[in-house]
């Protein structure tokens, strides 16, 4: 079963796996299946599929596709997602076995970057079903209403695609809320590559930008879309890493690149000058973004659809959903990578209620004073870990993954005064909640890490207490009879 062919492939494969189960009441894509999928999420459930969707008749809707780390880890046939990070740099990395030049490998890898290119095809199923955009197409698709206070339908998981300066793929999930039957606004964070596309049209003089959706994909290209992946970078070829082999790509009339395998495909143009308010809708952070903001409206030209069409959407809301077990699969991938560029970092935990963007754990093998902060600085210095709120630096023996010893580390560890590095006045996120201004507010950084004397006016740290090795192995076999004799008591 090729699980990365397309979406049906990929249902079909959960199905064989038994990761999913079949709803056949009538459910309403408004409020309805959104309230049934958090249910579903936050009770760890597989995937779904919703046969019966109320007021649309031959669609189905798909949702959690991404219900664990197992999950992703199988339809990217890898042991470990680290591995998909290596991918990336290993050819680079991989020391040269100098002494035996005729065993080396490594430039041999750089080719086989090759297989991971793109092709392109003029053969695309979703094309059986156009509808144009004077149709309004927007009205026939079971998009969602996630919250009761939401300010309309949604696209929750569309991969909205440009052409970075007419010649790179991006493809980004950013909300769409649909207007009326051909119009939306898309929710393009202004850190965000889409919001480039944006600027760059408005300094050209541009008044139309060429965009195109794609819903319902393989789950690499899709897992690929939402990852942070920096310009100038092709998404599709970064899909044809994640997944080990190129994605085949769609030319549509206006000229945006899609993935052929898409089940829906919607065909447009976003008016650059046109801003308008956006929201209100119940974010990853668990609140009704505030301020409602401005983003630009998005003209629908036609819409093609794949036969009984499949609808994928997710839910957000209070951590942990579905996208914080993507944030964790983007974590390990990213990892090796992260690691290349910061080589001091041993392990890294985006904790999942800390909605990705709001905290970062990360241990590091510390060698000289302030380099805790080297490394803060350095995580708020690249790409999308720019916009990380709270950093907390730990040493190499606490694992980032035991909140437990982080804990300890920053309770023993931190003197406040000297440890806590406040950066008033800086870029964030964009809906967080705590922002002075939209994408505007502070950051924080940790150090947790145990100081050497040039970071505590020349005084040596004290030494952490160990068991005397003698005294231990003893205890622990006369602890282990009793172990074994009262297991009811321990
Ligand atoms: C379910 C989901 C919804 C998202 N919605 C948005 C959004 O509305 N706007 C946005 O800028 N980013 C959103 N993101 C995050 C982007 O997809 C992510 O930052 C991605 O890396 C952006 O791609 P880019 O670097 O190509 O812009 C969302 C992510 C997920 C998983």
């Amino acid at each position: 079963m090729d699980q990365l062919r397309d979406l049906r492939n990929y249902i079909e494969w959960l199905e064989e796996r038994k990761s999913l189960i079949r709803i056949r009441e009538e459910l309403s894509p408004i409020l309805e299946i959104p309230t049934f999928l958090r249910k579903l999420m936050y009770s760890k459930g597989p995937s779904v599929i919703f046969e019966k969707v109320k007021g649309f008749d031959n669609w189905r809707i798909v949702g959690n596709l991404f219900p664990n780390l197992d999950t992703i880890s199988s339809f990217l046939s890898v042991d470990n997602l680290e591995e998909v990070g290596f991918r990336m740099i290993q050819p680079l990395i991989l020391p040269i076995p100098y002494k035996t030049f005729d065993k080396i490998k490594t430039l041999g890898d750089l080719t086989k970057m090759s297989s991971y290119l793109p092709k392109k095809t003029n053969k695309a199923a979703f094309t059986e079903n156009v509808i144009e955009g004077n149709d309004n197409p927007l009205d026939k698709i079971p998009f969602f209403k996630t919250w009761p206070k939401d300010g309309g339908r949604y696209i929750t998981f569309g991969m909205v695609i440009t052409l970075e300066n007419e010649k790179t793929v991006n493809m980004g999930v950013y909300r769409v809320m649909i207007l009326d039957g051909n119009k939306g606004i898309i929710h393009w964070q202004i850190h965000k590559r889409g919001a480039h596309v944006h600027l760059n049209a408005l300094e050209n003089k541009k008044d139309e930008i060429p965009v195109a959706i794609s819903i319902g994909s393989d789950p690499g290209t899709m897992l690929a879309s939402v990852s942070p992946v920096p310009y100038p970078i092709d998404k599709a070829l970064f899909a044809g890493i994640i997944r080990n082999k190129g994605i085949e790509l769609y030319e549509l009339n206006n000229g945006v690149l899609v993935p052929a395998n898409s089940e829906i495909v919607i065909e447009g143009r976003v008016l650059a000058n046109q801003l308008l308010e956006e929201g209100p809708f119940g974010d990853h952070w668990g609140y009704y973004d505030k301020p409602i903001e401005k983003y630009p409206l998005l003209v629908v030209d036609r819409v093609y659809l794949r036969d009984d069409p499949i609808y994928y959407g997710t839910v957000v809301g209070l951590p942990p959903l579905e996208d914080a077990v993507i944030g964790k699969a983007i974590e390990k991938i990213f990892k090796p990578i992260m690691q290349t560029i910061i080589p001091e970092i041993v392990d890294v935990n985006y904790p999942v209620e800390g909605v990705f963007q709001g905290m970062i754990i990360v241990s590091i093998k510390k060698r000289y004073p302030g380099q805790a902060k080297k490394v803060m600085n350095a995580l708020w210095g690249i790409g999308q870990s720019s916009l990380t709120k709270i950093i907390i630096v730990v040493d190499h023996d606490i694992d980032p993954n035991d909140i437990g010893k982080v804990i300890w580390a920053i309770s023993s560890n931190v003197n406040p005064e000297n440890d806590v590095l406040i950066i008033k006045g800086s870029h964030s996120d964009a809906l967080d909640p705590s922002n002075l201004f939209p994408s505007f507010g502070s950051k924080m950084g940790i150090d947790a890490t145990r100081k050497l004397p040039e970071e505590r006016e020349g005084k040596v740290w004290p030494e952490i207490v160990s068991e005397d090795e003698n005294v231990y192995r003893k205890i622990e076999e006369i602890f282990g009879n009793y172990l074994k004799k009262d297991k009811n008591l321990f």
